[in-house]
Order: C-alpha cells, then sequence, then structure tokens
C-alpha cells in the first residue's frame, strides 16, 4: 500500500466512507467500518473521543445520547462503560448490540485495506485536549499507521501542534462555517497539505485557490449523484459521503 503521501497525488479523486458507510449501518461502528470496506472505499473517515480512562473511542458527539441509551459525556465514561452500551439499536434492530469501539479496534480492521482519516474534535469544556492528542498519537505510531492516516480537524491549532511536531504527519484543515479565508491562507498557517469543506462551501473561489496552491480539496457529505457532479466540476479529489457503495457506482460511470 502506498504511504497517502504517495497516493494523494497518484488519483484523481478518491472516496472516504464518512464515519464509515453511515447511511447505511450505524456510524463509527465496526459493523460501518466493514461496509464501507465492502463498498471499496480508499479511506474511512472516523470521529474520536477520549474517555475517562484515557482511551481513545470511535464515536462522534460528547455526549452518549444521541447514538446509544446511554447518559452524560464521553469524557466522564470508561471504555468498559462505552462498549456496554449498544450503539447500533438506533439505527436500526439490524444493528443492535454493535459496541462503541477502541480505535485500535478500528485501525486492525482497516490497516492494510483502506487510508484513515482521523478527525479531532475541538476541545471540550474543562478538558485538556492534549491528553487526547497524545493518546491518538500513540495509538497510531503503535500500530504503524502514520503513513496512512489523514488528520483532519475544525480545530486548526490542532494541526498546526502535530506539523510542529511531525511535519511528515498529513493533515487537512476543515474549513470553519463562516471563515472567509481562503485555504491557501489557512495551509500558510498550519502547513497542512489538504482543506476540507462542506458542499456549500466549496466555491469555484476556494476550488481555485486550493488547486493553484497544491492544496487538495476534500468535501462532505456526497450522497447523490447532482452532489457528485457538483463536487467534480469543482476539482474535489477528496470525496466523503455517508453512501460509499452509490458514490463508488457512479464514479464508474463517470
Ligand atoms: O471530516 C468532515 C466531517 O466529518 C466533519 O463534520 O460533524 O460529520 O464530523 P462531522
Ligand atoms: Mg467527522
Amino acid at each position: 500500500m502506498l504511504s497517502l503521501r504517495q497516493f494523494v497525488p497518484s488519483v484523481q479523486q478518491f472516496v472516504v466512507g464518512h464515519r464509515g458507510s453511515s447511511g447505511t449501518a450505524p456510524e463509527n461502528t465496526l459493523a460501518s467500518i466493514r461496509k464501507a470496506l465492502e463498498a471499496g472505499v480508499d479511506m474511512i473517515e472516523l470521529d474520536v473521543q477520549l474517555t475517562a480512562d484515557r482511551e481513545i473511542v470511535v464515536f462522534h458527539d460528547a455526549v452518549l445520547g444521541r447514538t446509544t441509551q446511554g447518559k452524560g459525556r464521553v469524557q466522564y465514561t470508561t471504555l468498559g462503560e462505552m462498549q456496554s452500551l449498544d450503539a447500533g439499536s438506533w439505527f436500526s434492530e439490524e444493528y443492535q448490540g454493535e459496541v462503541v469501539p477502541s480505535l485500535r479496534q478500528a485501525i486492525n480492521l482497516i490497516r492494510g485495506k483502506a487510508y484513515l482519516n482521523i478527525e479531532i474534535k475541538p476541545p471540550q469544556q474543562d478538558e485538556d485536549y492534549h491528553i487526547r492528542l497524545e493518546k491518538i498519537l500513540e495509538c497510531i505510531f503503535e500500530n504503524q499507521m502514520e503513513q496512512f492516516t489523514l488528520f483532519g480537524s475544525f480545530h486548526h491549532g490542532a494541526l498546526a501542534h502535530l506539523k510542529r511536531r511531525y511535519p511528515e504527519l498529513h493533515t487537512a484543515a476543515i474549513n470553519v462555517p463562516n471563515d472567509k479565508r481562503l485555504p491557501s491562507e489557512i495551509a500558510d498557517e498550519i502547513g497542512c497539505e489538504g482543506f476540507i469543506c462542506s458542499l456549500r462551501e466549496l466555491t469555484y473561489k476556494r476550488s481555485e485557490d486550493a488547486l493553484r496552491s497544491g492544496i487538495y480539496l476534500g468535501v462532505y457529505t456526497v450522497n447523490t449523484e447532482e452532489d457528485l457532479t457538483f463536487a467534480l466540476i469543482r476539482k474535489a479529489k477528496a470525496i466523503a459521503t455517508n453512501y460509499p457503495a452509490r458514490i463508488q457506482e457512479y464514479l464508474k460511470q463517470q
């Protein structure tokens, strides 16, 4: 498998399974990752959080309630408690008993089959997020995933911090809503390789600026054929979707 640094310039587009295949399976679970891999995605985007006992889990929200029957905040919940929760039933009965994976478990499934895109959420209230960053890095390096992982974040300070410590890591700034700066201006501050924005934010102005500056563009969430056409016309390279199988089919027909 090529390193991400070699892979990105070698392709015109690549498909990113957003939270796995979150349109067809419960987001950020092993079932969702499996479905994305079956669809043949190039990369899988996962959100991660730090538990009370300093483990990294694959989970989107800071609170438990939306995707499990648990209550309270992830940061005050242990890994064991997280893994006793049902993270599948909210999506459909078929996925009852699906667990919240640790980042390690997710990596074990993805390694060698697809690239990983870890989204680093902005710092939470009462949190020393540097501990979270350290634990994420520890897990990536321990599992020899550093050449195969894209770190993305709305929190550009976290990416700048990563790049200062490990310039060889691959990073992409996610556009903060209402930030009018161009990709090149943001990349100048961080040293990131990519720039990710929502479909709504994907203007020709941003696209042309990124292309001119050698920054590749990622866009989320591309779920229909119209979305895909919109993204491709604006030269987006990383196509993040909740429906990877569907988008792969559309891409084949292009
Ligand atoms: O990486 C882009 C996207 O995942 C950011 O938003 O809320 O889906 O994690 P969200
Ligand atoms: Mg995300």
